[in-house]
């Protein structure tokens, strides 16, 4: 039998995860697939990401999160570093306004130290001039670890003065780089690896995982309503019965 293409008017408002969050893998053997240098896999792969930001805008998806640079890919080349800092840059420059205009509201998680000045500033200006959209919440996670995460929460509760009783796993959560947003029901890590990467350890506690094959480089829309169509069918139980 012959698949049939998921339609999104076939999928019930209810089963469209309110969250997804997005580890975007495979540019560079997608580029290495074309005899390519890397980086021409992630600079395609920004094509992927913006095409993903406007399906969900699209199909009614709140908060979208992707994994841009993790805490541990400044161990990569330096030529690889360096050209996807300026790739970060073009994106938030250039993207920022067509962003703005379909109410997508961009917020950082991530480490700050480490992140140099003028992208730092770019970042900031993002942030500040897409603070009141509230089509789509963009969580970019740029110098991001989960485990730099929690290390920041403890240091922020301890200087903070909090008591042991006042620390609840809602505290936890209240003080990770993700404060206000809702965990992700659904991660999308394409290319096939299965595994987290140090990517929201403690709030994907119950989240939904999908590994599709796809490198990130031809991940779309397409791709991503396949990832939601299959989300629908899954039957979360958080541990109860039903
Ligand atoms: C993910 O693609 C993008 C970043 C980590 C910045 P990769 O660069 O990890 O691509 P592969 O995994 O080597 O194919
Ligand atoms: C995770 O991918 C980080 C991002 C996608 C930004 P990696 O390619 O860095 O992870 P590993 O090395 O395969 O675990
Ligand atoms: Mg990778």
């Amino acid at each position: 039998m012959a698949s049939v293409k998921p339609d999104i008017r076939d999928i019930p408002a209810d089963r469209i995860p309110r969250h997804i969050a997005v580890i975007m893998d495979g540019n560079g053997r997608w580029a290495k697939k074309r005899g390519m240098p890397r980086l021409f896999g992630h600079r395609a792969g920004m094509e992927s990401l913006r095409a993903v930001i406007k399906a969900c805008v699209e199909f009614g998806v709140k908060y979208l999160t992707v994994y841009a640079f993790s805490t541990e890919n400044w161990g990569r080349p330096q030529d690889e570093v360096s050209g996807l800092e300026k790739l970060f840059h073009e994106a938030f420059t250039n993207e920022l306004l067509e962003l703005h205009k379909q109410g997508v509201r961009i917020i950082h998680l991530g480490q700050r130290e480490g992140i140099p000045q003028d992208l730092l500033k770019e970042i900031d200006e993002a942030v500040d001039l897409s603070k009141n959209n509230d089509r789509l919440v963009l969580s970019v996670a740029l110098n991001y670890g989960s485990r730099n995460e929690l290390m920041h929460a403890v240091r922020r509760m301890i200087a903070d003065g909090l008591k042991p009783e006042e620390i609840t796993e809602q505290k936890i959560s209240e003080y990770l780089f993700t404060a206000g947003i809702p965990d992700p029901d659904l991660v999308i890590r394409s290319s096939g690896e299965q595994r987290l990467s140090n990517f929201l350890l403690y709030q994907s506690a119950y989240a939904e995982w999908e590994f599709p094959e796809t490198l990130w480089p031809d991940f779309g829309k397409e791709q991503l309503l396949e990832a939601i169509a299959e989300y629908a069918k899954r039957d979360r139980r958080f541990g109860k019965v039903k």
